[in-house]
């Protein structure tokens, strides 16, 4: 179950590197200007890839198809290897989607909140299909049964796409996630971190190196 890692921080996502913790990075224009404001989106990019050598999500902020065509072409033109298009949902999106998979450009098609998205989103031939967890949790309704039923019809009618979850505010959405079906979910780097901390283990790992450092010799 490939991890991947929704930052465009350098440092973070080098620890996660380190952990091999970092199968794809996905971005978005509000995590950019977030983390690196003022940064030159080519360059931080650039950065991202040569720190991770593995797919990096690029979100196009254009709303006419033909904007959309023509900036998707712009960053695929930076590193064809690495980039994902990240189109968001829409009916203008889908067109995008075909066009831009039918010239091999892989597209994840994010901003999800419905199964109806994600089934037509996967239809139009997206590689990665995008469900936001913690936004659909804010709208009180619950993200697992749509990702059981997208994953359903995902085998049933052979689609190439992958579900990615994404949004994910807490533990639990990781774990929820995952065993609804999920193909690969996208993390925060200090979710990442807090998943690897139990008190208990703690506790447990102080115990025995406490015990060896004072075993009678
Ligand atoms: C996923 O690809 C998105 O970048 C991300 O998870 C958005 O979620 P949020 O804005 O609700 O945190």
């Amino acid at each position: 179950m490939p991890i991947f890692v929704d930052s465009s921080d350098l440092s973070e996502l080098r620890d996660c590197v380190a952990m091999g913790l970092c199968a794809g990075v996905t971005t978005n224009p509000l995590i950019i200007s977030r983390e690196a404001p003022g940064v030159d989106l080519r360059a931080r990019i650039l950065d991202i890839i040569e720190i991770t050598r593995v797919p990096v999500s690029v979100e196009l902020t254009t709303e006419t198809e033909k904007e959309m065509i023509e900036e998707a072409r712009g960053y695929r033109a930076w590193n064809p290897e690495h980039i994902v298009i990240k189109v968001p949902m829409s009916e203008i999106g889908l067109r995008v989607v075909r066009t831009l998979e039918a010239g091999g450009t892989p597209v994840n098609v994010t901003c999800m909140m419905s199964f109806g998205q994600m089934y037509l989103a996967a239809h139009a031939g997206a590689t990665y299909v995008s469900l936001f967890s913690g936004r659909i949790k804010d709208m009180g309704y619950e993200p697992a049964p749509i990702i059981e039923k997208t994953r359903a019809a995902i085998e049933r009618e052979g689609f190439k796409a992958k579900i990615i979850v994404g949004s994910i505010r807490h533990l639990a959405d990781v774990n929820d996630a995952l065993s609804a079906g999920a193909h690969i979910v996208t993390v925060p780097p200090a979710i990442l971190k807090k998943m690897c901390w139990n008190p208990r283990t703690v506790e447990t790992i102080r115990e025995f190196n406490d015990a060896w450092k004072n075993r009678k010799k």
